[in-house]
């Protein structure tokens, strides 16, 4: 381990490997990994799971006021529970992409972040890392995959885990969130200027991890 502090940020469309490769990468450099849309996720679930409207902006400031996020063990935990089996299903994706348009959302979520990559190294990903969380990261990757690509693999994924799947319908999906999280008013998906872009289209998981701790010295 090293004696200093460094931030690594990892932004980019969804299904691009941001996680698996951030993941990685935090287990080869032995520093914490954070996933910030896993955080999304959470308030998307304590949202629909209380039948909470997006536009009823004072039930949702109640509701995070009294709402705890932390990652313990590799594991998001919502007021003292873990989640992690809860937030991948297509209904709590499309509440994380909404509710990460929220002013009120974003604004508790970052500050928590920016906490997380205060007192250790970190690798964290997500939309607006390099833009917004950890501006001062001391390394910045911008990762994409063309459209087709991401819903390829999302599309095997889902086979693999014998999940039903249609690989028009995810790649339709993936468009329709790319537009939202690239569009939206609020610290929109953008590749930072002083990031660096990696195209995975074409490149393994290994190579892409590789490269990224390569660039990292301890
Ligand atoms: O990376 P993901 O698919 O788990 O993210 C879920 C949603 O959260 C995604 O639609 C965009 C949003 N998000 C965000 O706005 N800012 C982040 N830093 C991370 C995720």
């Amino acid at each position: 381990m090293a004696d200093r502090i460094f931030r690594i940020a990892i932004d980019g469309p969804s299904g691009a490997g941001k996680s698996t490769i951030a993941k990685a990468v935090a287990r080869r450099l032995g520093i914490d990994y954070i996933d910030t849309g896993a955080m999304y996720r959470a308030i998307g679930l304590k949202m629909l799971s209380r039948g909470l409207a997006m536009e009823d902006s004072q039930a949702l400031l109640d509701m995070l006021a009294e709402t705890e996020i932390d990652f313990a063990g590799g594991r998001v935990i919502l007021d003292g529970q873990a989640v992690d089996s809860l937030i991948r299903t297509p209904e709590v994706s499309k509440a994380a992409s909404d509710c990460s348009a929220l002013a009120p959302v974003r604004s508790k979520l970052v500050e928590l972040q920016r906490k997380m990559g205060k007192t250790k190294s970190v690798i964290m990903d997500g939309r607006d890392i390099g833009t917004n969380v950890l501006t001062d990261a001391e390394y910045k990757y911008f990762l994409t995959a063309s459209p087709e690509e991401r819903a390829l693999r999302r599309y095997k994924e889902m086979q693999e885990k014998g999940q039903e799947s249609d690989y028009d319908k995810v790649l339709a999906q993936i468009i329709e969130r790319d537009h939202n999280d690239s569009t939206r008013a609020l610290n929109p998906l953008r590749k930072a200027e002083d990031a660096e872009e990696i195209d995975s289209t074409h490149m393994t998981i290994d190579q892409v991890v590789d490269y990224i701790c390569s660039q990292v010295t301890l």
